[in-house]
């Protein structure tokens, strides 16, 4: 058994438990997608029992998501599956909501366009798109803590960086996502959420 481990995870798993407990209530098939070592798949599907709880990532990460999920034996816990933002064709999985957290600033924006476009396609109406990590806002300065973290991104990778809060809502409208909820979390963070409309009539 390999299993991965993030401290990060550990630190902000509390704080964003207790606000997918609101946004899950009457919602029962979760994708999460980049769930990394595995850690919060496991211990959000353990504090809710009432959600399938379908990790997924790139091939290199599902050893450690599958180690997490045997070491849980939870049956709510799905085996984690290989989805890819690079890819439009998604697995097919039955969602009401998407979970993606500290991924947006990783991958390309590319990708984050893939990931929105990608949920609103999977999501019924009602459906929702939950995002963590650190954010832009045009009103005010970055954090100095998330200014550092962006610059270090950059040198590492190019295409990564923390996103505009504006530019990734423009998205979600585009792909009929309507902001839901934008609260603070501890260290700089932002959970984020978007609810999908229904089609006009
Ligand atoms: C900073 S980690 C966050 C992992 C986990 N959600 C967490 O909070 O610890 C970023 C994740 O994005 C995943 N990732 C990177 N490129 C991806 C891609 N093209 N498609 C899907 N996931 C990707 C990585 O494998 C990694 O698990």
């Amino acid at each position: 058994m390999m299993q991965d481990f993030a401290p990060a995870c550990e630190r902000n798993k509390v704080p964003i438990l207790s606000v997918l407990r609101g946004i899950l209530q009457g919602r029962h098939n979760v994708l999460e997608i980049g769930s990394g070592t595995g850690q919060h798949a496991s211990y959000f599907s353990r504090h809710l029992p009432h959600v399938r709880w379908q990790p997924s990532d790139l091939p290199d990460q599902l050893a450690s998501i599958n180690a997490y999920r045997q070491k849980s034996g939870l049956s709510n816990l799905l085996e984690p599956i290989g989805l890819d933002l690079r890819c439009t064709d998604w697995p097919v999985v039955n969602a009401d909501a998407v979970v993606c957290i500290n991924c947006v600033h990783i991958v390309s924006w590319a990708l984050v366009t893939n990931l929105f476009a990608g949920s609103a396609k999977l999501l019924p109406a009602g459906g929702v798109l939950f995002v963590y990590g650190p954010y832009r806002y045009s009103h005010r300065p970055l954090e100095t803590s998330n200014e550092n973290f962006d610059r270090w991104l950059k040198q590492r990778d190019g295409h990564s960086g923390i996103r505009d809060f504006d530019a990734v809502n423009e998205l979600a409208l585009q792909n009929g996502l309507q902001l839901e909820n934008d609260r603070p979390m501890p260290a700089n963070n932002r959970s984020i959420w978007w609810c999908k409309t229904p089609p006009p009539a």
